[in-house]
């Protein structure tokens, strides 16, 4: 029970994911279609729009929670190939400690770095 909870959040994030890129799909690369079905955004690759999306806090926060949702989808998807290898329980503790640590560090380290991106 517990482990198809881990697994549903682990698809919710997929979903995020597939959410997120859509809408950056939309936005940056599909402008010109936007624009005939009547929403102009403007040049939204020039540099000056770069720019001040690069002091926008929306950015920012959606750029963290890509970050967790990436990360928690491919490390937990990491973990169900690596619990494959053996049933052991202690392998099955270790693996997942080890991930949980390297998600927690690249989740810290990546936000700090966008963080003082946006804000430096
Ligand atoms: C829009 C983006 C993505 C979608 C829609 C998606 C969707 C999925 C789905 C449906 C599964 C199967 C889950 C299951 O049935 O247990 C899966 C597994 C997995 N995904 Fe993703 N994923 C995406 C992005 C990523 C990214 C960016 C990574 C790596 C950073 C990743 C790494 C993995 C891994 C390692 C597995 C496990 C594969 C396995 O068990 O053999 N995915 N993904």
């Amino acid at each position: 029970m517990r482990e198809s909870i881990w697994w549903t959040v682990s698809i919710a994030c997929a979903v995020v994911m597939v959410l997120l890129l859509s809408l950056h799909m939309g936005i940056m690369h599909l402008a010109g279609l936007l624009n005939v079905l009547g929403l102009n955004l403007g040049d939204v690759r020039a540099f000056s729009a770069v720019v001040a999306r690069g002091k926008n806090p929306v950015q920012m926060v959606v750029y963290v929670i890509f970050l967790a949702v990436a990360l928690y989808h491919g490390l937990y998807g990491l973990r169900g190939i690596l619990l494959e290898v053996t049933q052991n329980r202690r392998w099955e503790v270790t693996i997942t400690g080890l991930l949980f640590l390297a998600g927690i560090a690249a989740f810290v380290y990546g936000t700090y770095v966008t963080v003082k991106t946006f804000t430096g």
